[in-house]
């Protein structure tokens, strides 16, 4: 099938890859003409592992002119939902690619929505601008750094339209609905395609990182009254793995969850209840712990370090695997610290320099971040940070304080090495 893509950012990009790899003939339309030159010449602007030779080898082709729309088949429209002042997405960039779409689709083309957007926009599209066409409602669950594995082996296909949809819809999806002939294997079994309505496919999207967030924010609770009672916070959680209900993942706690997606996500869907007139009480929650658990944890360094002292801080970005510091915890702590009179100076496998942000200090290399430092911080859980040699950081160290803000120096080995060690809740030996 013929697809044209409009947006080349994370999703957009991500999309074109797969389907292109699944045999369409995938054009990307990109505005911005430094991303779409950066594209074209296989240089990934997001960082994302394997992405742009796939887009390259798949020979996805990248236009800044929407006028390839009238070619298509099938359309997606993959823009960004930005949140406004008040945490509502911001579907402008959404309602003018349903413009160019309108004036160039041809009647039986198939509109894709797989930005992010509110409850209702794409009834409103389909009974508004793209009233010819059939709009459908297809939320991504892509994880940053592994945004091409969840792409070819999605645990589920979620779409919402109208039902004469959704067998050009599954034509679209064949190969990676029956997991056969993808590039890196095969899945073996069928990938459920969740056929519903608009609103409710909309609304998935909203939950499903709504619910991961508030898992998380209780996780981190229970981390920190695991610290303050004086139990073991990762027995307490791996214990909870095993109970399939509850399940492995996302249990690992730290100083707050991150990212482009969780922090706009949450928000989005607040405003969205809001906007409904409904209290979402546990939400609220989850978002408040978020703010908590980084304030928490810097106040324990705030009290612990002298005034103008040097935090040595491991971790910029927002998650390990991606260089993506948008709304990352550990850049929050920087400008914190920073407020308060702190120096920050940081070191992050994937981030050697961040623009414009005067709170933080990038260094080459751990000992570099940490070499006469008051206090270590951990900020963001990259598994190198969990085998360091702490004796010979603690040599270079003037402080003996280590706060570990994703758990993943075990007290007695920092204790061994002559540190003090500090847990989310700035509790320790
Ligand atoms: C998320 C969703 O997982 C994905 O399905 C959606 O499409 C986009 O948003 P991503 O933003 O890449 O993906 O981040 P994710 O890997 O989910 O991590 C989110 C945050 O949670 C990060 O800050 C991470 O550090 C934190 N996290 C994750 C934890 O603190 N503990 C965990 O156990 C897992």
């Amino acid at each position: 099938m013929r697809v044209s893509v409009v947006g080349a950012g994370y999703v957009g990009t991500s999309s074109a890859a797969v389907l292109a790899a699944c045999g369409h003939d995938v054009t990307c339309v990109e505005q911005n003409d430094t991303r779409l030159q950066r594209w074209r010449r296989g240089d990934d602007p997001l960082g994302e592992p394997g992405l742009a030779e796939l887009l390259v080898r798949s020979k996805v082709n990248f236009v800044p002119d929407p006028r390839s729309i009238a070619l298509a088949d099938v359309v997606i429209v993959a823009v960004g939902t930005p949140p406004d002042d008040r945490g509502r997405p911001d579907i402008t960039q959404v309602d003018a690619a349903a413009v160019e779409i309108a004036e160039y689709a041809r009647d039986d083309t198939l509109v894709l929505v797989r930005s992010t957007v509110p409850v209702g926009t794409c009834d409103r599209l389909q009974n508004g601008p793209l009233r010819r066409l059939r709009v459908v409602s297809n939320p991504e669950f892509l994880r940053e750094g592994r945004a091409l594995h969840d792409a070819f082996f999605p645990d589920r296909i979620v779409a919402g339209g109208p039902p004469e949809a959704q067998g050009v819809f599954e034509e679209l999806y064949r190969r990676i609905i029956e997991g056969r002939d993808l590039p890196g294997g095969a899945r073996g079994e069928r990938v459920p395609v969740l056929w519903m309505s608009a609103r409710s496919a909309e609304l998935a999207k909203y939950a499903a990182n709504g619910f991961l967030a508030t898992k998380l924010s209780f996780v981190n609770e229970i981390a920190n009254l695991a610290f303050t009672v004086g139990a073991d916070a990762s027995s307490v959680l791996g214990s909870m793995a095993f109970d399939p209900r509850i399940g492995p993942q996302y249990l690992h706690p730290g100083l707050g969850w991150g990212g482009s997606c969780f922090p706009k996500d949450t928000r989005a869907l607040e405003a969205i209840a809001d906007g409904a007139g409904y209290d979402f009480v546990v939400l609220r929650a989850a978002i408040e712990q978020n703010t908590r658990q980084l304030t928490r944890f810097a106040a324990a360094i705030e009290l612990a370090v002298p005034s103008r002292g040097r935090v040595g801080m491991l971790g910029l970005a927002f998650k390990a695997g991606t260089a993506d510091v948008r709304a990352s915890p550990a850049i929050a702590l920087a400008r914190r610290l920073s407020s308060r009179g702190l120096t920050v100076t940081a070191f992050d496998p994937a981030v050697s320099a961040i623009a414009d942000e005067p709170d933080v200090q990038v260094r080459p290399t751990v000992v570099d971040a940490c070499d006469g430092a008051d206090a270590v911080a951990i900020a963001t859980e990259w598994p190198e940070f969990a085998t360091i040699d702490l004796r010979a950081l603690r040599r270079v160290t003037r402080g003996d304080l280590l706060f570990d803000g994703r758990c993943l120096i075990s007290p007695s080995s920092a204790v061994a090495a002559g540190f003090r060690y500090r847990s989310l809740v700035g509790f320790g030996d």
